[in-house]
């Protein structure tokens, strides 16, 4: 895989979030200190520095905002909930459980690890991504309890990744696997989750996204943009046949959201968007 091609997925996130973060009425929604960190990451490559010169020109933003909703109708909305989603979720199995460890597989330039580092938290705390978007991350997040693993996961075995990331078995663990394993052939995918379910011994939780299999739920730009950049979808699944195949690999479902679910929680904080992102939608499950 070119360099370029393996951080596109990583790069799309981080840029829609950056350009939402100074368009009214989602400015006091994006954490500051998440916007300087992936303003930090992304000045790390030639192609980062080029986008962040987009976000110092309010006409340049307003072009950026106006095509992402163009072609990808609701994403920018989505996507924040989405962060709004996890970030809770992560602070109530913190909570919970107060020696427990995050493991964020596929964490891209996600900032929320290493803002949780930043406050000072002593929780064992791992991100594992391609070598290349992690090492986007180490120089700006140097925290003892916040590792950086570069793998492909195509390639190596998760297990391996963990071993070598001082993942510790006998600890309570939350899984996070944001928009990831799509990206992944489903065989590989329901494999890493088992191996997940298996490897670890103690409380386990698990939140990831997963893409419908209708591909009436689309708009007719996501896959063309996915396929374009190399980052096609590799699997979809409908809710129920994906709780069933989950309990097959160890893992029972509590919970299933989308947007329009993000939006009945959020509604007191986030508009209501234009459109509803219909075709993803994240999954918390725990181990049996
Ligand atoms: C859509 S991004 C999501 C990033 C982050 N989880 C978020 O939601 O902000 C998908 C991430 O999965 C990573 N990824 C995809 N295939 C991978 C593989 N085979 N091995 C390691 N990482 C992979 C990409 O590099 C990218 O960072």
């Amino acid at each position: 895989m070119k360099d370029n091609q393996s951080l596109y997925t990583a790069f799309q996130v981080t840029l829609t979030l950056l350009a939402q973060s100074k368009k009214a009425p989602f400015t006091d929604l994006i954490p500051s200190d998440a916007v300087l960190l992936a303003s930090q990451y992304l000045s790390q490559t030639k192609e980062g520095k080029k986008h962040l010169s987009i976000f110092k020109s309010p006409i340049k933003r307003w072009c950026l905002n106006t095509l992402t909703e163009w072609w990808l109708p609701g994403y920018p909305s989505f996507l924040l909930m989405r962060k709004r989603y996890v970030e809770q979720k992560v602070e109530a199995f913190l909570e919970a459980y107060p020696n427990g460890q995050v493991v964020n597989i596929g964490a891209g330039l996600d900032t929320l690890l290493s803002r949780l580092a930043r406050r000072g938290i002593s929780n064992r705390l791992i991100e594992i991504d391609y070598p290349l978007v992690m090492d986007l991350k180490k120089t700006y997040s140097l925290h003892h309890n916040l590792i950086f693993s570069g793998a492909d996961l195509s390639q190596t075995p998760i297990e391996r990744v963990l071993e070598d990331s001082g993942f510790n078995p006998k600890e309570p663990v939350l899984f996070l696997l944001e928009g990831v394993l799509m990206y992944l052939p489903e065989a590989l995918a329901f494999d890493l989750l088992q191996t997940l379910a298996r490897l670890s011994e103690s409380s386990t939780e698990l939140l990831f996204s997963a893409v419908r299999e209708d591909e009436r739920l689309f708009s007719k730009n996501v896959k063309r943009v996915m396929e374009k950049n190399n980052s096609p979808f590799q699997w979809g699944k409908e809710l129920a046949p994906l709780a069933s195949r989950l309990s097959g690999v160890g893992f029972s479902l509590q919970e299933q959201a989308s947007h329009e679910e993000f939006y009945e929680q959020f509604s007191a904080q986030f508009p209501m968007p234009r459109v509803f992102v219909l075709y993803e939608y994240y999954n918390y499950a725990v181990k049996t």
